[in-house]
């Protein structure tokens, strides 16, 4: 069953999406599991309170990332997959490749020695990537209470983010679609519907 992730800068409004689509989902029949990274296991929402809170290099960052993704997709993931069910992530790879790799400055050819490693082929369906205008992400982040440590970072790290994200939508344009949140929520909505209406019968 499809597997798909979602992504975009904090502040894209991507999270309501996820729980709006699992709920579409659940009302044509399907069985969903809605999860997220970092995260998604106890060992994985461990590893999120470290790397939301705490100071680390950028290199213990993404081995982070790819302790919590391996659990994740042991752990929760494939099993989901392998029983038929839909599979919700909010964020995965992607976002290693925006915020390690774009922010951060890992090469990414190290990243992708541990994509290979970890999901050993293993990609989201389609990705849904919520692109926001950085100043419009910025106020919605500063109306959200103590920001973490991403959340606190410059608005050229989010650049950096959302200019990588960009460019591998680019690169993979059948599975990662770029939706402008520049508009309605109706009309966000209904292009969901419409991107997933002939996946309701799989
Ligand atoms: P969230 O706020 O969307 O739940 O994500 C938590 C933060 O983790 C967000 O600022 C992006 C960051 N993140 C990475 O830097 N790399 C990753 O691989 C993932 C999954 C998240």
């Amino acid at each position: 069953m499809p597997f798909v992730s979602f992504e975009g800068v904090d502040g894209a409004g991507k999270s309501t999406h996820v729980n709006w689509l699992a709920e579409q989902l659940r009302a044509h029949g399907k069985t969903v599991t809605v999860t997220r990274e970092p995260g998604g296991t106890p060992l994985g929402e461990a590893l999120r309170s470290v790397l939301l809170n705490q100071t680390m290099s950028a290199d213990t960052e993404l081995l982070l990332m790819f302790a919590a993704r391996a659990e994740h997709l042991a752990q929760v993931i494939r099993p989901a997959l392998a029983r038929g069910e839909w599979v919700l992530s909010d964020r995965f790879t992607d976002a290693s490749y925006a915020y390690q790799c774009g922010g951060r400055g890992i090469a990414e050819n190290r990243l992708r020695i541990l994509e290979t490693w970890v999901q050993q082929g293993l990609q989201p369906d389609i990705t849904l990537l919520f692109d926001v205008d950085l100043e419009i992400a910025r106020e919605r982040r500063a109306a959200q209470g103590e920001p973490d440590r991403f959340e606190r970072e410059q608005q050229a790290f989010f650049e950096r983010v959302r200019a990588v994200y960009l460019q591998r939508a680019q690169a993979e344009p059948r599975r990662i679609r770029v939706i402008r949140t520049d508009r309605t929520l109706e009309a966000i909505r209904t292009e969901l519907l419409h991107m997933f209406a002939s996946w309701w019968q799989v």
